[in-house]
């Protein structure tokens, strides 16, 4: 179903291709910057620089967390999942003073608290001190640091520098449309993120690659993959990572993480997950041969993630904090031209003109 116009990202499903602003995501991957993806996706137009010096500097300057912000996330219980807190943090991020309509501005502190808020909740969990924010470094070497409260390892910041760059945008999906519906009523940018993500957690959407690493942990070795996943099928059971709603061919981010994959993982991990692919491409093919069901995005981004050293309880908050990017460009997009989303049902329940019964005379 088309639900409008977007100038922000193509996704061309039926061949496996995805375009930010006319830009394909096969030029910019290992090459763009976070940052610089994020001003074509706000702007509409390549930095001339990249990284975007200005851009730049303004998303370090407001990584810091408000006070009242900082009180929250210090009450939440640290055994809280790092997806719930952050869910709970992007509500106390906004503090009732980003009036609709959102602005660039707004997206600023957007893209630069929501990976504060995770980075202090997971530290608090682990009974470590809040790492301060590093103006100097990029917003994603920045989250590394801000995790570990190490300097990050230059490799490891390039290839999770492609993952943002890959997972920043990706037209109408169920967060995006969520975040879209919460904007065209009028709310703020912080309700309607808090929206997006409840709906990027589930597994049918960005829940899924904590669901791949337990399942290669599960599948153990690759000469195991072909009956691990016929016995998966057997049982109705879905295969996490595989299939998706827009792709008919394969996923154009999946194949680039690949790639990625190739130079960081750990290379017993990386043949365990292509003999997986392999069968799980091949058995669905084999029982569902109409569906064109191929690896999704998700797939190798547990991978990757594994191997930049994300536990797999981050996966999804790392998704989302990418994904901010797109977050904050659809939602100046709804504003800009705004009209309320307010889509129908067909009622098919029984017809009018039911009686209650033993209702007291009026
Ligand atoms: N494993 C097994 N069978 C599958 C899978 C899968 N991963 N994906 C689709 N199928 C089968 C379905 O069983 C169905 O067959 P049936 O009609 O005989 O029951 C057929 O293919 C069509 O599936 P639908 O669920 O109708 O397709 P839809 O477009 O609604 O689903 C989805 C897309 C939710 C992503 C699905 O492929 C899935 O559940 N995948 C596993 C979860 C996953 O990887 N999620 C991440 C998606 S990527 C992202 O959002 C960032």
């Amino acid at each position: 179903m088309v639900l409008g116009e977007s100038h922000l990202s193509l996704v061309a499903g039926e061949t496996g291709g995805l375009v930010y602003r006319g830009y394909d995501i096969r030029e910019l991957a290992g090459r763009a910057s976070y940052e610089g993806v994020v001003h074509l996706l706000w702007h509409g137009e390549a930095p001339a620089t990249d990284p975007p010096a200005e851009l730049a500097r303004a998303i370090a300057a407001r990584r810091a967390l408000p006070d009242g912000v900082v009180r929250v996330v210090d009450a939440l219980a640290p055994e809280l999942p790092p997806l719930e807190a952050l869910r709970t943090g992007l509500s106390a991020l906004g503090d009732g003073t980003y009036p609709y309509p959102p602005t660039i501005e707004q997206g600023i502190d957007l893209v630069a608290r929501t990976p504060t808020v995770l980075a202090r909740h997971v530290r608090r969990a682990r009974g470590e001190p809040p790492v301060e924010p590093r103006p100097a470094l990029g917003q994603v070497a920045n989250f590394l640091w801000m995790l570990t409260g190490r300097a990050p390892e230059p490799e490891r910041v390039r290839a999770l520098e492609t993952y943002f760059v890959l997972l920043a945008d990706h037209g109408m999906n169920a967060s995006t449309f969520a975040l879209r519906i919460v904007i065209s009523t009028q709310s703020d940018l912080f309700s309607a993120a808090t929206a997006a993500l409840g709906a990027l957690k589930g597994p049918a959407h960005g829940g899924a690659p904590a669901r791949v690493s337990a399942m290669l942990d599960a599948v153990g070795s690759p000469e195991r993959a072909p009956d691990w996943i016929r016995a998966q099928l057997d049982q109705k059971a879905r295969l996490f990572g595989f299939g998706h709603r827009a792709y008919k061919a394969e996923d154009p981010r999946g194949l680039l993480l690949h790639d990625v994959a190739r130079r960081v993982a750990d290379p017993r991990r990386l043949e365990l997950a292509e003999a997986v692919e392999r069968a799980g491409v091949e058995e669905l093919r084999r029982r569902k041969p109409n569906e064109r069901l191929y690896a999704n995005v998700e797939f190798y981004s547990a991978v990757v993630l594994e191997a930049v050293g994300l536990p797999p309880e981050l996966f999804t908050p790392t998704f989302a904090v990418a994904r901010t990017a797109g977050w904050v460009a659809h939602s100046l997009e709804q504003a800009a031209s705004n009209r309320l989303i307010r889509p129908d049902v067909r009622y098919v329940g029984p017809p009018p003109g039911r009686r209650w019964p033993n209702l007291p005379a009026p």
